[in-house]
């Protein structure tokens, strides 16, 4: 991260970086996201500004992917699987629980900023399931009894990961 750079001169950094061409809106998005964790309303302006593309083009890109938030993100990401597989196999108690134990609510982010708690549809390993992911790294065949324990490698990760 260039938390350094303010935002608008970090922006025309990303902007520059693909010679403001709009068909890479979608990468500037990215790298703007992995920057601030999220896409800030000011930095959507200038990218609209500097891009020279419409407002309201950028925001239908950056709420048409799930992979682009417009809400700040905590520093971990926990996402739980809801897809068909998973969900045969508990993850909604799995899920239950994780917005007990980490007092955060599916799609929100803890009031700490340390987690946000995310369902998502599928990753690709029903084999493993029910599976979440904790930064991207996956856990699977869990249990609701196992639940605590991964709330402690939450805990105690001190990476921050950009999502
Ligand atoms: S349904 Fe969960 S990994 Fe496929």
């Amino acid at each position: 991260m260039s938390q350094n750079t303010p935002m608008p001169e970090r922006v025309d950094q990303i902007v520059a970086s693909y010679q403001a061409r709009s068909t890479a809106l979608i990468m500037v998005l990215q790298e703007v996201q992995q920057e601030y964790s999220y896409l800030p309303p000011e930095a959507l302006q200038r990218i609209s500004e500097r891009m020279d593309l419409a407002l309201s083009q950028i925001y239908g890109v950056a709420t048409f992917y799930k992979a682009f938030s417009l809400e700040p993100r905590g520093k971990h990401l926990v996402s739980v699987c809801t897809g068909t597989a998973c969900h045969v196999r508990n993850s909604q108690s799995i899920l239950e629980r994780l917005e007990r134990d980490l007092h955060v609510e599916r799609g929100q982010t803890s009031t700490d900023r340390e987690v946000t708690l995310e369902t998502v549809n599928c990753v690709g390993a029903c084999a493993l399931g029910p599976v979440v992911l904790i930064d991207g790294k996956h856990y699977g065949h869990l249990t609701v009894g196992e639940v605590e324990k991964l709330v402690e490698v939450i805990r105690q990760c001190p990476c921050s990961v950009q999502h």
